[in-house]
């Protein structure tokens, strides 16, 4: 069953639970990673604090593009990682795609020289900590936001 909701720009999104026979196979990934009792985020440059995610490269499974792109924008590595939904971003306008949702148990942050497109790693308690104007559009997101309350009902968190 999935549930509706509209993103900041209007578009529908069509979120699913992952149930026993789903499989991730998105294009995209967002992962929501907890280190020492904490939320790990990203500081994008631009759109702010927010998770780590991005786009599956050429040759690289879902699952790979997840640790690939949480090493680059935090240093962190996995210790354990949960694949828990699935969403549908329907655009009008451009093409529509799928991001899968994974919960991250992180081992250890390693410190880097470059972060690519983001300043790096930050550590909150919960999301509402952190200021309004400092949260990337994403982490405002009623799809997030729902992923965020399934990973604490399934008791990661
Ligand atoms: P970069 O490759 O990171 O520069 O991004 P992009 O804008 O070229 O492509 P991407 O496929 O990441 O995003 C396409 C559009 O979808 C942009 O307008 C994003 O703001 C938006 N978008 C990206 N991720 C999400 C998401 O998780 N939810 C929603 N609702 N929109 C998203």
């Amino acid at each position: 069953m999935s549930i509706k909701f509209k993103d900041r720009d209007n578009n529908d999104v069509l979120l699913k639970f992952k149930e026993e026979n789903d499989f991730a196979d998105a294009t995209h990934v967002l992962t929501i990673p907890i280190y020492t009792n904490k939320l790990l985020f990203t500081q994008h440059k631009k759109r702010g604090i927010e998770f780590p995610g991005g786009k599956v490269e050429v040759n690289e499974t879902s699952q790979e593009a997840a640790i690939r792109e949480l090493h680059e924008e935090t240093g962190a590595t996995v210790k354990e990682m949960h694949y828990i939904a699935q969403y549908h971003v329907a655009r009008s306008d451009l093409p529509s795609f799928n991001k899968d949702v994974y919960v991250v148990l992180v081992d250890f942050i390693e410190e880097k020289e470059d972060y690519l497109e983001t300043t790096g790693p930050v550590l909150f308690a919960t999301i509402e900590e952190i200021p309004d104007t400092d949260k990337s559009f994403l982490l405002k997101d009623d799809a997030i936001l729902s992923c965020v309350d399934r990973m604490m009902n399934l008791g990661y968190y």
